[in-house]
């Protein structure tokens, strides 16, 4: 259905003092109503607004009791990845204990909570990533694929894929032969790292070897440095941080803010805000490839 059989709009209403038919006389309405973005999208009132609770959305006001959301702020969820293929991120780093199948996790959750339908790949022999969603309770089919989520599934390697995905993310072991297999068939890599001495040298290692292989792979992204389990208050990591800095800048790959220390994330009980940035920048990198930066117009149904 085209956009512009829609219900018209009450010209009485006005949020945050902009009248909402003013609004609507742009080509891009300005405010939606969860009905509106339910139109567009092809998903439910309810499921529309159980995302936009778990994306963090407010609404920028109500008018007769609707709450109303900034066109701007709801983008996330109206803009599908158009793209045949997933944008597939590797995580990955050449140490254990690092937080890479944490980040695979939430980072996973705060793609599914934008909308994006994610497809987990758990190419760890220990098979972390996999027991982590058995314990959670996801359900598990004939094929061994472990559904977490509705857009949120754990596809083993030869399994159909139960949709067509919009961001794979390839779980990886610790060293990095046994890594290499997902580097090499992913868009991009993040490198999450713990801010210690270990962390530093590791990640020196990790980027020298990217730096050294970047012809066999020149296409390969990487999304970021993704330091994680800071504790703000101790000075010893922020030295740490400045060592990680300095890396970055020689090895011109993007830092990220650190991911904080915080007890709900050992229970994997957490939504995933705190990887909230780093999908955002997974999803800015995925719609470049796509080629779905470019404003759109009106969407149609
Ligand atoms: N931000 C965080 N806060 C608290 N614990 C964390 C955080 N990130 C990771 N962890 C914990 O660190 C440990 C190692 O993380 P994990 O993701 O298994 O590392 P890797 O996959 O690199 O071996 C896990 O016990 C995980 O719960
Ligand atoms: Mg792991």
């Amino acid at each position: 259905m085209a956009a512009s059989a829609r219900a018209p709009v009450d010209a009485s209403r006005t949020v945050q003092g902009v009248s909402v038919a003013a609004a609507s006389r742009s080509p891009l309405t300005e405010f939606l109503t969860p009905p509106e973005i339910a139109r567009l999208t092809g998903l439910s009132v309810r499921t529309i607004s159980r995302r936009l609770v778990q994306a963090g959305v407010a609404p920028v006001g109500r008018a007769h009791r609707v709450p109303h959301y900034r066109r701007s702020d709801v983008t996330d969820l109206l803009i599908p990845l158009r793209s045949a293929q997933p944008y597939r991120v590797a995580i990955a780093h050449r140490k254990g204990g690092q937080g890479k199948t944490t980040t695979t996790f939430y980072l996973a959750r705060e793609l599914a909570a934008k909308g994006q339908k994610v497809v987990l790949r758990d190419t760890d022999s220990q098979q972390s990533l996999t027991d982590i969603l058995d314990g959670l309770g996801a359900r598990r089919d004939e094929f061994g694929r472990r559904a977490f989520l509705k857009r949120l599934v754990l596809v083993p390697d030869g399994a159909p894929l139960p949709f067509r995905p919009d961001v794979e993310l390839i779980d990886t072991p610790p060293a990095l032969d046994d890594a290499l297999p997902g580097i090499r068939r992913a868009d991009g890599v993040i490198i999450p790292m713990l801010i210690e001495y270990q962390g530093v040298m590791a990640l020196r290692w990790m980027l020298e070897y990217l730096r050294a292989t970047r012809d066999l792979q020149p296409s390969l992204c990487v999304v970021g440095v993704q330091p994680t389990r800071l504790f703000p208050r101790r000075q010893i990591q922020a030295r740490f941080m400045k060592e990680v800095q300095e890396l970055c800048v020689a090895y011109e790959v993007p830092l990220l803010n650190p991911i904080v220390e915080d007890a709900s994330v050992l229970s994997f009980a957490m939504r995933g805000h705190l990887w909230r940035p780093l999908a955002q920048r997974v999803l800015d990198l995925a719609r470049a490839q796509a080629g779905a930066g470019a404003p759109e117009a009106e969407d149609a149904e």
